[in-house]
């Protein structure tokens, strides 16, 4: 990702952040609707999920710059997934919900170069924690 792409996603995730629970809330109808089979891996509480969902991808874009630190947690993460029994052809649907989401949300201000943005940044984050799924030994 390039610096411009990074600026993008944070302020257009910044847009976001006063509608987060309302955001999650919608992305898990999404989600369900593309999948209802993804329904039960989901044990806990989901408003708790949501905001654990939006307090991660909030950390991530912290953590944009500092690589090192960000690509650790991120396989962790992705191996613990491998736990709630994610497997990888799951990271395409929550990808999809995902950005159908920020696009119901922001309207007109989600705009194609920030869509790309996106889209760039989930590929990273998808593709970090299923390698971190296959190598569980290393991630823990
Ligand atoms: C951007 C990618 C993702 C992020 C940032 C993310 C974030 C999180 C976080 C922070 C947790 C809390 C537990 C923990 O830290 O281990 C969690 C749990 C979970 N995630 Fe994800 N996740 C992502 C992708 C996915 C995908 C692709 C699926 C597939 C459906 C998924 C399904 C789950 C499930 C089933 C749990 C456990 C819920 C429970 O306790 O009932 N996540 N996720």
């Amino acid at each position: 990702m390039n610096l411009r792409q990074i600026a993008l996603v944070r302020s257009s995730f910044a847009l976001v952040q006063p509608i987060a629970s309302e955001a999650a809330t919608l992305f898990y109808d999404n989600l369900f609707r593309a999948d209802p089979t993804l329904r039960q891996l989901f044990k806990g509480d989901m408003t708790h999920q949501g905001q654990r969902l939006m307090g991660m991808i909030g950390s991530a874009l912290q953590l944009l710059d500092r690589p090192a630190a960000l690509l650790p947690v991120l396989r962790s993460l992705g191996a613990r997934h491998a736990g709630y029994q994610v497997r990888p052809q799951h990271y395409d649907t929550v990808g999809a919900a995902l950005l159908l989401t920020l696009e119901q949300g922001l309207g007109s201000a989600f705009t194609a170069e920030t869509r790309a943005a996106w889209t760039e940044l989930y590929g990273v984050i998808a593709r970090t924690m299923i390698e971190g799924a296959q190598e569980p030994a290393l991630s823990s």
